[in-house]
């Protein structure tokens, strides 16, 4: 088996590919983006087990060695059932960087994340362990902020970034982008909020899968080849190479 396989509910994952392209250019990679089906945080968890089955079964027919999820959504809803159900892959898995910000000791915090993803019982267990006792943390749900991103609707991103975290300003000194299409507009995120941390997870993801293919005798001796799959337009896996490259 020789690729690693990417995938989110659309382009959002690119940020983590990003990164791990960065730590691991000797690999090869497929990135899935599942943009017909965006967005996943406004989907059940019988239909995310579902739409993420489909992707896992094309993945391993491709020859995936290992297998990230680049989607807080997916990670929080499947990533335990996946890994029931396929006992041989090593899955990666993203969820918001509660504990960088613990790390970095910051003080005041947003947690922007999809509607699934801010309710679930996952962010929850990350704040009981990472939440220091003079922090004050902010669950913020982004929305249709993936659907826009996918859109590339500048203004209406302008407009909602104001609404959701305009009355933060000059309150927070950081903020955890729990949901990897945010990472795509960290310029529009800082217009609204200057001056403060934005983290995410996609280093640490990397890092995290550098390891596993460690622990694993999975590293690999590619050439950084590249697929990229949207199952909605091939346009937006050119806007995917555009991001890639990031123009
Ligand atoms: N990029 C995804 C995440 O990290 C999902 C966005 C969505 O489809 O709602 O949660």
């Amino acid at each position: 088996m020789s690729k690693i396989g990417v995938f989110d509910s659309g382009l959002g994952g690119l940020s983590v590919l990003k990164e791990l392209r960065k730590i691991l250019p000797d690999e090869d990679y497929i990135y899935y983006a599942d943009s017909i089906n965006v967005p996943y945080g406004e989907k059940t968890d019988e239909e995310l087990l579902e739409l993420t089955s489909k992707i896992v079964d094309y993945m391993i027919k491709e020859d995936c060695k290992l297998i990230v999820i680049a989607c807080n959504t997916a990670t929080t809803s499947c990533m335990l059932k996946l890994r029931e159900k396929y006992p041989d892959i090593v899955f990666v898995g993203t969820v918001p960087a509660i504990k960088v910000a613990y790390d970095y000791n910051y003080k005041d915090t947003i947690i922007l994340s999809t509607p699934y993803t801010t309710k679930s019982k996952r962010v929850q267990e990350l704040i009981h362990d990472y939440k220091r006792d003079d922090q004050n943390l902010y669950l913020v749900s982004g929305e249709n902020l993936a659907g826009l991103i996918e859109e590339d609707s500048k203004e209406e991103i302008d407009k909602v970034l104001e609404r959701i975290l305009g009355e933060y300003r000059g309150k927070v000194d950081s903020i955890v982008l729990g949901c990897t299409h945010y990472s795509l507009i960290k310029e529009e995120i800082s217009r609204v909020l200057p001056n403060i941390a934005i983290l995410d997870g996609c280093v640490g993801i990397s890092m995290e899968v550098k390891r596993q293919l460690e622990n694993n005798n999975l590293i690999g001796t590619g050439t950084g080849d590249l697929t990229i799959i949207n199952t909605k337009s091939n346009s937006l896996v050119k806007r995917s190479y555009e991001i890639l490259n990031d123009k």
